[in-house]
């Protein structure tokens, strides 16, 4: 795996560049256009190594799928057409891919293996398996010796029991999470009854907006949404969709922008989804400097461009419902705090320390490298901001994290020297073109082989 060295910036980051299309919207677009029918359009550029994941899961149950002219174009086997899979499928690191096709396979008459990484195969799977059993589904997991009633990867499903559809469900869930929430709407499109699941926080509904579009009644109040398929067809149409990009993915360049003095950088197409927009609306708290320009919309998704330039900025004191909507951009939420006056807090995000790292334990570590005050909490972060001078330069370990890697890589360019960021392979997962977009905006990113290997 190689290391990204990265200088302090010697001038402004300028220009305008694309991100990758949103991995969040791609992964349903890949999974609904493989249970569509007929043949469907993906379209939006490159797909990280995540969204790659659930491409294969389709493939290695009969979709076939081939990419003409920059576009993925897959040919939809129905509702009802999915095939058992030769060999256990390879979630690679991507939750969003293991969770959303357990609700799949738990409605098939077939028997399926989910696989992941290392870090993949520690991430807890009774919050997608306990109410898939509740409506009938059979799933099983390894036992995690360490979290006592917790199951991880490999995950085995189905076949599905007799009488061979899954029940009616009632599902209050404990915690916030899209990736629950879709797999048991997406378990639902078999069921032979409504499904009604409730959140304490409402997740990202972009299974909700594309199941709508494509005509599957889902209804949605405050955090409860619901999906009665009794008088619905029980077939998905093909369609063409240019994903948005990725707003999570756009977040490293809308606060690199911030960060160095000078800088003008743009972000055209991006997914403006209300659940998605948690940073934007603290990065404003904090004085941050961006215009958002409305654009229209892509299969229900607002979309639009990004304009940031540099800002002086203040702490900030978040948490709730901001926070779940900022989930995936808390690393980055930590630069923005280093580099503010005043100290920050972080509060609500105890999820962090399941995702594809315990990312509040690897942000705490991360920010200490850089010679930044920083304390642990058991659900958030509290960060003193070194706003007048540069940072430490560091050597910083990802742990194999795509998110904490391009957040050290954008404290990098603040720094008083060369900063190495260990291990960066997994930057692929979401941004594979990371490094070179950096270089295109004007930053001095090298990617050098590890120490090991060099
Ligand atoms: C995702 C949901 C979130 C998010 C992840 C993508 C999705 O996870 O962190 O990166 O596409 O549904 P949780 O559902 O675990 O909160």
């Amino acid at each position: 795996m190689p290391d990204l060295v990265i200088h302090p910036a010697k001038g402004p980051l300028t220009g305008s560049v694309p991100v990758p299309g949103d991995k969040s919207i791609a992964h349903r677009a890949i999974l609904l256009a493989g249970l569509a029918t007929g043949s469907s359009r993906v379209e939006g550029g490159a797909l990280g190594e995540d969204n790659v994941s659930t491409l294969g899961a389709l493939r290695a149950m009969g979709v076939n799928a081939t990419e003409s002219e920059g576009a993925l174009v897959i040919e939809g086997v129905g509702l009802f057409g999915l095939k058992a899979p030769a060999t256990p499928i390879d979630c690679g690191n991507s939750g969003t891919t293991m969770r959303l096709l357990s609700g799949v396979l738990a409605a098939q008459q077939f028997e399926a293996t989910l696989v992941g990484d290392a870090s993949l195969s520690r991430r807890p799977m009774n919050r997608v398996a306990t109410p898939l059993r509740l409506r009938g589904a059979r799933i099983e997991g390894k036992i995690d010796p360490k979290k006592p009633g917790e199951i991880t990867a490999p995950i085995v499903i189905g076949p599905l029991p007799a009488p061979h559809e899954l029940g009616p469900l009632e599902y209050e869930m404990p915690v916030a999470s899209a990736q629950v929430k879709s797999a048991l709407l997406l378990s639902g499109l078999w069921a032979d009854g409504p499904t009604y699941v409730n959140e304490p926080l409402v997740s990202r509904d972009h299974s909700e907006r594309m199941l709508r579009a494509l005509g599957v009644p889902v209804t949605s109040v405050a955090a409860m949404v619901g999906l009665d398929p009794s008088g619905w067809a029980r077939k998905l149409p093909a369609f063409t969709i240019h994903v948005p990009g990725d707003l999570s993915t756009a977040a490293f360049l809308l606060v690199a922008a911030q960060l160095v003095p000078g800088s003008r950088v743009d972000v055209r197409r991006v997914g403006l989804n209300p659940t998605r927009t948690g940073l934007l609306e603290i990065l404003r708290e904090m004085g941050g400097v961006f215009e958002v320009e409305a654009k229209g919309d892509e299969l229900g998704e607002p979309i639009g461009d990004l304009h940031a330039g540099a800002a002086e900025l203040t702490a900030v004191k978040t948490g709730g419902e901001r926070v779940t909507r900022a989930i995936d951009e808390v690393p980055i939420l930590c630069a923005l705090a280093a580099r503010a006056r005043g100290t920050t807090e972080i509060a609500d995000a105890a999820e962090l320390r399941v995702k594809e790292s315990d990312r509040i334990a690897t942000m705490a570590h991360v920010l200490a490298s850089f010679g930044v005050g920083v304390e642990e909490r058991k659900d958030g972060l509290v960060i003193e901001g070194v706003p007048d001078r540069p940072l430490k330069a560091a050597i910083v370990e990802s742990r194999g994290d795509h998110r904490v890697a391009m957040t050290a890589a954008v404290l990098g360019l603040c720094a008083d020297g060369p900063t190495r960021v260990e291990d960066v392979g997994c930057i692929a997962t979401s941004f594979p073109r990371f490094a070179g977009t950096l270089r295109a905006l004007g930053a001095q990113v090298e990617i050098v082989p590890s120490r090991g290997e060099a």
